[in-house]
């Protein structure tokens, strides 16, 4: 297939062009660049030698992305470009309303004037709020309890995509529903590398380890969980991306949506000790109090994605923090300006 990867040049995005060239298939990446780089795109051209087309647009820009797009052929599309900063969604909502949901909306339009009839969607566990069973499978309510107008934006998309398919039944879209992703490719050449102090906690980590930041704040530490801390299920950004080869290889009209975890909860300590391993370097953390928003435990039941998708993980999360540290100790500024 012929892919176009909007937030290509992204932290998920970037592994899933690696893993889809690698598989044959050829990809263009759309950009804004307002949280990514170009040089992560080459990167991946070095890894894989293979050139990409890079497009800068933004795709909220319903003119300037059919401009953009004009004579670049694709017949598929996965959708990873939107603002992700719960932080900042909750105190800039008209902007992650604006970008996440407008971005979208010009994308259905785009590929339903140029009859692109398959989409993947970077959606997110956050959808099911504070779920009653863990670990959670994708027949949970979603959209109750969501804490933030970047989980809002999620749920909304997911809707958007139902509707439009409805409208047009020859469209086949695939909701994938993150868990954490963590990691990096092995090489160390391509990772996350966040803009400013990061929110989440696995580059927050790998910040303390390489010396960049003095300790880790942990969010809370009497949860009812083994340990007090927050359990979540954190994926290898590699098994992610082969999670959206796989989507894309059994695509079909209709809508489909998938977990995308490895079903193995750990708590925020079992990351700090398993990156400390992993780096030889010590992880110094303070017990702070819990963060607004924050569940005690989000675990995900792969089960579906298992079967349909021919799909697990196989990365554990030493081997993420392995790799993280290979992308974090060789770059610590991560790809620089
Ligand atoms: C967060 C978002 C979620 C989003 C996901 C992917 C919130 C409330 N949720 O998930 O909507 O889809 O990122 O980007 O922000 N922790 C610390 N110290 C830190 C950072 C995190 O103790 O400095 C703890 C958290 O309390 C949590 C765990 O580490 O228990 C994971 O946190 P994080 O990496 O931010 O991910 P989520 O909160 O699960």
């Amino acid at each position: 297939m012929r892919v176009l990867l909007t937030g290509g040049a992204g932290y998920i995005g970037t592994h899933t062009a690696l893993v889809l060239l690698e598989r044959g298939h050829e990809v263009v990446v759309l950009d804004d660049f307002s949280n990514s780089s170009a040089e992560a795109v080459r990167r991946v051209e070095q890894l894989t030698d293979h050139a990409i087309p890079l497009i800068e647009a933004d795709l909220a820009d319903r003119y300037e992305t059919r401009a953009a797009l004009e004579g670049v052929e694709f017949d598929s599309v996965i959708h990873f470009a939107g603002l992700k900063a719960v932080g900042e969604s909750v105190a800039q909502p008209t902007r992650y309303y604006r970008v996440n949901i407008d971005s979208t909306l010009v994308l259905l339009d785009l590929m339903q004037e140029r009859g692109v009839d398959k989409l993947v969607f970077s959606s997110s566990a956050t959808v099911y709020g504070d779920p009653d069973i863990v670990p959670v499978n994708e027949q949970a309510p979603a959209g109750i309890g969501v804490t933030n107008p970047y989980g809002w934006t999620k749920f909304m998309n997911e809707q958007i995509i139902r509707d439009a398919q409805t409208a047009w039944p020859e469209l086949g879209a695939v909701l994938l529903r993150y868990f954490n992703p963590v990691g990096a490719h092995p090489s160390g050449k391509i990772g996350e590398d966040p803009l400013g102090i990061p929110n989440n906690l696995m580059p927050f980590i790998a910040q303390v380890a390489v010396g960049k930041r003095e300790k880790l704040a942990v969010f809370g530490d009497s949860y009812p969980t083994p340990d007090g801390t927050g359990v979540r299920d954190y994926i290898h950004v590699m098994d992610l991306a082969e999670g959206h080869v796989a989507a894309l290889e059994r695509i079909a009209a209709g809508v489909k949506t998938y977990n995308l975890g490895s079903g193995v909860g750990s708590s925020v300590l079992d990351a700090v000790r398993a990156f400390e391993a992993a780096s030889g370097r010590p992880v110094p953390y303070e017990v702070v109090p819990p963060r607004a928003g924050d569940v005690a435990e989000l675990v995900a039941d792969p089960a579906l994605a298992n079967r349909e998708l021919e799909w697990q993980t196989t990365r554990s999360l030493a081997e993420a923090c392995t790799d993280s540290w290979a992308w974090q100790s060789a770059n610590p500024d991560g790809y620089g300006e």
